[in-house]
């Protein structure tokens, strides 16, 4: 088994606020960016295929220097993105697709405490015959739909409603040809791959993701995640 990894890189993250470091993918996060620790993850998973890194064309810099700081460094192929995640995955699988891998590994760079018993249930369920693999956690919140004022509309029923994480596994060719085609329609603003999946009518299979594996986005998110690994150090 080895499956291709496409990592996005390319955004800005505005959400985050400004930094001298740049966008938050390239944060200082226990001393190192939070682009190396999830690189590292990848870099040390036996299952891993060819790695394609997508990053901003502003970014090279920002880039070559926090790969060196990778616990060891592999090969990588860089690739530029586009003006969203979508675009982005999507220049990450044309970069892929010549490799001959039959799976891809599509994943957040801003999601750095994914492991590896989390790699190893999504290609569990890719051997049991799955075509898109999702990990995901059950919502633990009540969920409430409201209008923009801030006045509740509704309740919406937790029951059967998960939040989705990366990386999310897909056999290469189907979710290429479904990312070529949504693209191709006009449409560019789809948050993660699985809903492109589900857009061409592939299934996608949930497994257990990992409450660890957040996503940081906003500026306490990083401050956060930086005492987590700090504190692991001591
Ligand atoms: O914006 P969001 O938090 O959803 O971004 C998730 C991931 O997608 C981040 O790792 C970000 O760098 C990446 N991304 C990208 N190209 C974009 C926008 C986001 O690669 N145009």
């Amino acid at each position: 088994f080895s499956c291709g990894v496409v990592i996005v890189a390319a955004g800005r993250g505005e959400r985050a606020g400004q930094s001298a470091e740049g966008p938050k993918q390239y944060r200082t996060i226990g001393d190192r960016p939070v682009i190396a620790h999830t690189l590292d993850t990848f870099a040390t998973w036996p299952g891993k295929g060819p790695i394609v890194v997508v990053i901003h064309p502003d970014d090279e810099e920002l880039f070559a220097s926090a790969r060196k700081r990778m616990a060891r460094q592999i090969e990588l192929t860089v690739v530029h993105g586009g003006a969203t995640r979508q675009l982005s995955v999507l220049a990450g699988l044309e970069a892929i697709a010549g490799s001959g891998v039959g799976c891809v590994m599509i994943h957040d760079a801003v999601r750095p405490f994914l492991d590896h018993a989390l790699l190893d249930r999504c290609r569990a369920a890719f051997e049991r015959g799955a075509q898109a693999v999702l990990p995901a956690v059950a919502v633990a919140d009540t969920l409430k739909r409201a209008k923009a004022g801030g006045l509740v509309e509704e309740t919406v029923p937790r029951t059967d409603l998960h939040a989705a994480q990366t990386p999310q596994c897909f056999r290469l060719e189907p979710i290429l040809t479904a990312h070529r085609s949504v693209a191709a329609s006009g449409r560019t603003d789809f948050t993660d791959d699985a809903s492109i999946a589900e857009w061409a009518g592939i299934p996608v299979v949930l497994v257990e993701g990992s409450a660890d594996n957040t996503k940081l986005t906003l500026q306490r998110d990083i401050a956060m995640a930086d005492e987590r690994l700090t504190r692991r150090a001591v």
